[in-house]
């Protein structure tokens, strides 16, 4: 079988498919084609794929392969250069209608790896998992160095500095290991969440839990989420967080929001009333700047100064430590690649294994995921 690596085109997106460990495995049983230039980003240069055991060749020979490893879904141009039937591996978009579409019209067999099922044997092909967890990391070190002061508490001869504050926003993957980076800077943290499991796992980390009390049954329901993700809260229970929200938030010197619902609107929980109050020279980063934002005030790719706070509006941080990132997501794709490949190295695609079956997003022409 060929299998194809070409490079990210998308702007901002240093990250890449295949890295020459995972090459290594592949090209001991396949034929791998890996579009020059497509790991220099994220520090993987030609001669290491080559060494690995792939054929460097142009864009047309990568997406020309049988299956293709993508980091983000084709565009035009690029479903141009594939053939009927090619299976592309990559983040999608399971809910970007419009290119899925397109992608059927081309023919393709698409793999949408955002939608692998959260069940233990699809862990090591949880790419929302390693990728958010690399933002979370980045969202902190970024914002440590917008912010102007130290984030541990120091004693010196010059007198006392005291620890930053740090408040976290939704802690799933990304939040939690923000919580851990910032533990590591010594900052003092504080966290908040729908989902009532969440409150253990910020305690063990050594940060306070922003409580929200539930004052009804339906608002306990809709905090336990479906399948691991959270779902839109009652607009009651909204106001009682945002009015908690805001006065921690007065303390905070810098915030890290990372709060999604899978498929909608980010929910909105730094009103522009909580930014007004806090205090200047304090920072904010948007890690749902995506998906609307957090925070209504956040830009998508820019860094803005409202009412005296910066507010990082960057939407893909995961590219921004282009190296490990792509290392831990070739070895997604590696483990997902293993799924619909049989013992005699030919591409077999189970329509009935639950994991493909969350994932594949179109097949001979047609659209399988609304
Ligand atoms: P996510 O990226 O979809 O959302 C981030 C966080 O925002 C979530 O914790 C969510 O509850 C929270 N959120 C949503 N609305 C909010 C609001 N109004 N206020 C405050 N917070 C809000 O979530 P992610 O990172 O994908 O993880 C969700 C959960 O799934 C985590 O508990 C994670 O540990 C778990 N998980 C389980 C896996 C498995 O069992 N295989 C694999 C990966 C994650």
């Amino acid at each position: 079988m060929r299998i194809g690596i070409p490079a990210e085109t998308r702007a901002g997106e240093t990250r890449v498919a295949a890295t020459p460990e995972t090459v290594k495995k592949l090209a001991a049983k396949h034929q791998v084609v890996v579009q020059s230039g497509a790991g220099v980003a994220a520090s993987n240069i030609d001669e290491a794929y080559a060494a690995a055991g792939a054929t460097i060749g142009s864009a047309a020979d990568a997406f020309g392969c049988d299956v293709v490893l993508k980091v983000r879904a084709p565009n035009a141009e690029e479903r141009a250069l594939m053939k009927p039937n090619t299976v592309v591996i990559g983040m999608l978009n399971p809910f970007d209608a419009e290119t899925i579409a397109a992608m059927a019209a081309s023919g393709l067999t698409a793999f949408a790896l955002e939608a692998v099922p959260r069940i233990t044997r699809a862990q090591s092909m949880d790419v929302l998992s390693s990728q958010a967890n690399i933002a979370g990391y980045k969202a902190v070190m970024m914002a440590a160095n917008a912010y102007q002061r130290f984030t541990p508490m120091l004693m010196t001869a010059a007198g006392t500095v005291k620890a930053a504050r740090v408040l976290i926003m939704g802690v799933g993957v990304a939040g939690l290991q923000a919580i851990a980076t910032a533990k590591r800077l010594g900052a003092v943290i504080e966290a908040s969440d729908v989902r009532p499991p969440v409150k253990e796992q910020v305690e063990s980390l050594g940060a306070k839990f922003i409580d929200v009390p539930f004052i009804s049954d339906e608002e306990r329901e809709i905090a336990q989420g479906v399948g691991g993700y959270a779902r839109p809260m009652p607009a009651d229970w909204m106001r009682r967080q945002a009015d908690l929200v805001h006065e921690r938030a007065k303390l905070a010197d810098i915030i890290i929001t990372t709060a999604l619902i899978p498929g909608r609107p980010a929910p909105v929980l730094i009103s522009e009333e909580t930014v007004k109050a806090m205090k200047p020279g304090s920072v904010i980063v948007d890690l749902a700047v995506e998906q609307g934002g957090n925070c209504p005030l956040s830009e998508l790719n820019k860094t803005v100064v409202r009412h005296g706070v910066s507010i990082i509006g960057e939407p893909n941080l995961a590219s921004l430590v282009a190296a490990d990132a792509s290392a831990l997501y070739a070895r997604n794709v590696l483990d997902f690649l293993k799924l619909i490949i049989d013992k005699d190295e030919n591409l077999a695609i189970d329509r009935e294994d639950e994991i493909l079956k969350a994932t594949l997003v179109c097949a001979g022409g047609e659209v399988l995921r609304k």
